[in-house]
């Protein structure tokens, strides 16, 4: 049976356990908070429109050598995943400077890194707000260790590699993104969470249009027309986007 019980209510998803210990259901939820929950709102549709996004990017991903945790989607908000133990950090990977690094090293949004893609990592620990980790908080910490580090890295270069050039044939700049990993049943490291303008940054090549979280987290508007418009990209053959 699908959906026994809940067992994590976060602030864009809902998991569930069900008959197999080892699948679980993810389903995506319409409610959107920014700066650590302090901003809250509702983005309409958005749990269909990233469960569809996250499904295909991570069936691409899948074909490009990354593991995932992604198994079946289920309905139109849900997905079936293979339970993971989840790494305490979060990785952050740039093209271009953009959110907080721009507060942090100065740079004007949109200069492109001349070390991209910089990859970072973050505490996942909501009571210190998600504070950056350099090597040695890294170490200290202990939350991965040196061997996951090294995959997880690797990793992140090449999701970076596979979904830049997705996009650019669709006609999206991928700015940055927020990856999260765990271990399987056998230890394998593999990709988890999800993929979706709530995680990523996306300008539009053409206009420069932002099409992502950005919209919500700055009031812009048109913040359901840019998932809408990011689902249509990811359905699209590369090339076909007018
Ligand atoms: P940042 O510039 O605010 O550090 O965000 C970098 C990228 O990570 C951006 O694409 C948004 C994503 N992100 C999340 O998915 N969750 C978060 O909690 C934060 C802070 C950023
Ligand atoms: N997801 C984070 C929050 O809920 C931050 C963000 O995406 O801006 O505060």
């Amino acid at each position: 049976m699908i959906g026994r019980e809940k067992l994590h209510e976060g602030k864009a998803k809902i998991v569930y356990s069900t008959d197999d210990p080892e699948v679980y259901l993810q389903d995506f939820k319409d409610s959107a908070t920014a700066f650590d929950g302090k901003k809250k709102g509702t983005i309409q549709q958005k749990g269909r429109m990233n469960n569809a996004i996250s499904a295909r990017l991570f069936t691409l991903l899948e074909k490009a050598g990354v593991p995932t945790h992604y198994l079946q989607t289920v309905s139109e908000t849900g997905m079936l995943i293979r339970r993971l133990d989840m790494f305490q950090v979060e990785f952050v990977v740039r093209n271009i400077a953009a959110g907080s690094l721009c507060k942090r090293i100065g740079y004007l949004e949109g200069t492109p890194l001349k070390k991209a893609p910089v990859v970072e990592y973050y505490y996942k620990d909501d009571g210190l707000g998600d504070p950056l980790l350099c090597q040695s908080h890294l170490e200290e910490l202990a939350v991965v260790d040196p061997e996951d580090l090294a995959e997880t890295t690797r990793l992140s270069r090449l999701v970076n590699s596979v979904l830049k050039e997705f996009f650019a044939a669709r006609g999206v700049t991928l700015v940055d993104f927020k990856l999260e990993f765990g271990k399987d049943a056998t230890g394998a490291v593999r990709l988890g969470d999800e993929i979706s303008p709530d995680t990523c940054r996306f300008w539009d090549i053409a206009t420069g249009k932002k099409l992502d979280k950005d919209r919500f987290r700055r009031d812009m508007g048109d913040v359901e027309d840019a998932y809408e418009e990011i689902l249509r990209r990811v359905s699209s053959e590369p090339g076909t986007v007018v």
